[in-house]
């Protein structure tokens, strides 16, 4: 059901070169056996390395379809030989590791030896053990590199310098990323066999695998931007620890060190290129968005005082959807399955809803999860500053703003896209983040009939919500206030029990405007006690409004949002909730209700059952 064209969807550029599932290592083991691949050497600026022998190693698809080990599984082992030391969870870590000091000829804050004896082994997977550190405030998440002889370092670092002079290849004229590491890793690979023909080919191509990640990868951050456990990755200056905010253990500080601004230079340099912008003193800041989806905002000096900085928030393959955030505890079944109503709108009536909050609460997981609810018949909009929205429809068009170019031309804004998108004819228009003169457009839009808008704000209330939108930038006029539905709100906090959290804490509609007076019911509330979302009995005037449009009475209503709430705690208890399966099954009940509730009930528990045959 959720196959290969699923799987590769998720796919990220950054995986494709580095999971290198076309593997270098098939490359040696076919050497000399597949015929020439003659390619376009357009890009190519000097003969100083032999391109058409460096080209004429191909790598099929048939071949890594192959049933041996991928290029990412061998090289792990590999890289995993010298240091043939397993952890052993809970005890102290015993020897230094191999940092990329020792690889790259750079020095490097941490060591497991520093921990000797203090260290509590909390994760290890791949290269990566997360460390608790006694008097440490944070994890330590601490990548291990291979151990270099004194020999290996020497041919390293000479190749490295042999490889950038010499290797003139301009990088971006190749669009496939494959591709790209592909003839980068064959050239360096042929310069480290002359320079050490001696080498086992498996140290050749981890020497291969560290030059090339320098030369046109993310460097000593690509191991951190492989993680798909991180959510971001924050270089916070020169001879400082780069941190990471981990899913399961928060706030890390790695072992990980730029030693001097030009390495951080050179990474925010490439990713600036790849987006066509530049960065430098007139231009100090840069926002970007990486191929695979990730955003990244990098700061250079006189602005960052102590050096470059480069945060990255890195892209979900794997997104949170309605399930994990009920399971969260964001919020349970019931506010979820009204939610659904709502924003499915019976065919008639779809609301228009903001979800409001602070900076990382979570607003766009909700809207991307809400999402998810449209009908798979309609034709959905998307427009974002950066694309981080991964719907399941299929009738979906992405927009995406344009910064102005060097010259300061060619920008496309967010109203500009809100603009345009009204001549689409839309049937749902979602904005990533309200912020400017868009909403004004986009108000505009809901007040000419075009229902099913959806987009985030960044407020503290709801009440501040409406304030925001009233003043600049965004300037909504009052009297078009109303055509906004619901106001979600969304909190990141700390629990002492739980850790962080993140709550809906309220769910607001506008009921209109009294006086000068833009009127809030507020439906639910967030019990801290409780740690829940209730209901405060107020009626909803968004549910008489798609009652008096369907002729559904209240209660038919409440059975609508019943049956609906069977399905998600149905998906709850079965653990379904991949975008890919939550999608499925949500587009299930619309195109074949009584199947998939047929399905239901053979398939769940007592519990569920007894809930459906309410229904029924
Ligand atoms: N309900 C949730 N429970 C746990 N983690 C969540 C939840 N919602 C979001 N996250 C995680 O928090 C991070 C920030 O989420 P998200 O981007 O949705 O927040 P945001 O409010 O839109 O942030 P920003 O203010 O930067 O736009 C993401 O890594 C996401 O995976
Ligand atoms: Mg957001």
């Amino acid at each position: 059901m959720f196959g290969e064209k699923e799987k590769k969807k998720g796919l990220s550029w950054i995986d494709e070169i580095l999971n290198d599932e076309n593997g270098e290592l098939e490359d040696i083991l076919s050497r000399g056996s597949k015929e020439k691949k003659k390619e376009d050497l357009s890009f190519v600026k000097s003969e100083k390395v032999d391109l058409e022998d460096i080209l004429s190693t191909p790598t099929t698809i048939d071949e890594a379809a192959t049933e041996r080990p991928t290029g990412a599984e061998v090289l792990e082992e590999i890289l995993t030989k010298p240091v043939p030391e397993k952890p052993k969870p809970e005890s102290p870590p015993k020897r230094p590791a191999a940092t990329l000091k020792s690889i790259l000829g750079t020095p490097s804050s941490t060591s497991e030896a520093e921990y000797d004896g203090r260290a509590q082994v909390l994760d290890a997977y791949g290269n990566v053990r997360i460390l608790k550190v006694k008097g440490e405030p944070v994890p330590i998440y601490e990548v291990k590199m291979p151990k270099l002889t004194p020999e290996e370092e020497k041919i390293l670092r000479s190749v490295r310098e042999k490889a950038i002079t010499e290797i003139q290849v301009d990088p971006t004229a190749i669009a496939d990323p494959e591709e790209r590491r592909r003839i980068f890793m064959n050239a360096v690979r042929r310069m480290i066999k002359e320079a050490a023909p001696t080498f086992s080919e498996g140290r050749i191509e981890i020497l291969t695998s560290l030059i090339v990640q320098a030369m046109i990868g993310y460097d000593k951050l690509d191991p951190l931007v492989r993680d798909d456990n991180l959510e971001e990755i924050m270089v916070i200056g020169t001879n400082r620890p780069v941190y990471v905010w981990h899913r399961r253990f928060n706030m890390c500080k790695t072992n990980i060190i730029f030693p001097t601004d030009r390495e951080i230079l050179n990474i925010i340099e490439r990713i600036a290129r790849q987006v066509g912008r530049r960065i430098d003193q007139q231009s100090p800041l840069l926002d970007a968005r990486l191929p695979d989806g990730s955003r990244v905002n990098a700061t250079i000096p006189p602005i960052s005082l102590d050096g470059p900085t480069i945060t990255i928030r890195k892209f979900k393959k794997d997104p949170l959807t309605i399930i994990d955030l009920i399971k969260y505890g964001t919020m349970n079944t019931d506010i979820a399955a009204f939610l659904w109503i709502l924003v499915d709108g019976l065919g008639v009536k779809p609301a228009n809803v903001l979800v409001s909050g602070g900076t990382g609460s979570g607003k766009t997981t909700t809207l991307n999860s809400l999402s998810l609810f449209i009908p798979p018949s309609e034709r959905v909009i998307t427009i974002e500053d950066t694309a981080e929205l991964q719907l399941s429809v299929e009738h979906w068009i992405r927009l995406e703003t344009r910064p102005p170019n060097i010259e300061g031309k060619g920008e496309i804004t967010m109203d500009d896209l809100v603009k345009n998108t009204l001549r689409m004819r839309p049937d749902r228009i979602i904005v990533g983040e309200v912020r400017g003169p868009e909403a004004r457009t986009m108000f505009t839009a809901m007040n000419t009939g075009h229902d099913g808008c959806m987009g985030t704000i960044h407020a503290n209330s709801s009440r501040e919500t409406i304030t925001r939108l009233e003043s600049p930038p965004m300037n909504v006029p009052r009297i078009m206030i109303p055509a906004l539905d619901i106001i979600l709100m969304q909190v990141r906090f700390h629990s002492r029990k739980k850790g962080t959290i993140r709550r809906i804490t309220e769910i607001a509609e506008v009921a209109g405007i009294e006086g000068d007076h833009v009127q809030l019911n507020k439906l639910y509330k967030y019990d801290p006690a409780k740690d829940e979302l209730v209901p405060t009995g107020v009626p909803s005037r968004v549910l008489n409004t798609l009652a008096h449009h369907t002729g559904l009475t209240i209660r038919e209503l409440e059975l609508e949002k019943e049956k609906r709430k069977v399905i998600l705690d149905w998906m709850v208890e079965k653990g379904i909730r991949s975008i890919q399966e939550v999608g499925y099954y949500i587009r299930q009940f619309y195109i074949d209700e009584e199947a998939l509730f047929e399905k239901i009930e053979k398939d769940s528990s007592s519990h569920v059952r007894e809930q459906l045959e309410t229904i029924v």
